[in-house]
């Protein structure tokens, strides 16, 4: 469930990430992938799947958006406003026009927990319907910061 208030800015969340797939590069797979991040400050980044002849050097959209968001000072903005990282993203839409469901690859889930362990993962059904589910949910157990920094600093 999402909260009352974010419906309509989540619906404009999702028109990006349906723009976002206009500028996919995805000549071998031909599968578009558009996604939109949403910050704290209500900022939208986009991101589309960027391929390559080298398969394996592919760009996932939610990559891409990430890129964006992150080197446009978003963490510093973050920080600045007394958050952590955990709290930059408030929710992702990911858009696929060529069908399937809007939930990042697991990959990308485990990119995405990196910025925001809370964040709402949102798209369009077929019939026109928000789908929405926490990243919490779709990713049961993280590997975040405080789990590698507590191995890290644990004396073996
Ligand atoms: N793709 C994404 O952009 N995001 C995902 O999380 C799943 C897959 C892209 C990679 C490739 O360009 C195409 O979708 C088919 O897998
Ligand atoms: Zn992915």
């Amino acid at each position: 469930m999402i909260a009352n208030g974010d419906e309509k800015r989540y619906w404009e969340l999702i028109e990006a990430a349906k723009a976002a797939t206009q500028m996919a590069y995805c000549p071998y797979s031909n599968f578009p992938v558009g996604v939109a991040l949403l910050t704290f400050d209500d900022k939208i980044y986009t991101g589309c799947n960027i391929e390559n002849a080298a398969y394996s050097q592919t760009i996932h959209a939610e990559e891409t958006a990430l890129a964006k968001a992150v080197s446009d000072g978003g963490i510093q903005r973050a920080k600045a406003a007394g958050l952590t990282q955990f709290d930059f993203i408030k929710a992702v839409a990911v858009h696929t026009p060529k069908g399937g469901d809007p939930w990042p690859c697991c990959n990308c889930r485990q990119s995405l927990c990196e910025f925001g362990l809370k964040m709402d993962n949102v798209g369009e059904s077929k019939d026109g319907r928000m789908l929405s589910k926490k990243l919490a949910d779709l990713v049961p157990e993280p590997l975040d910061m405080e789990k590698v920094l507590a191995a890290v600093n644990s004396k073996s």
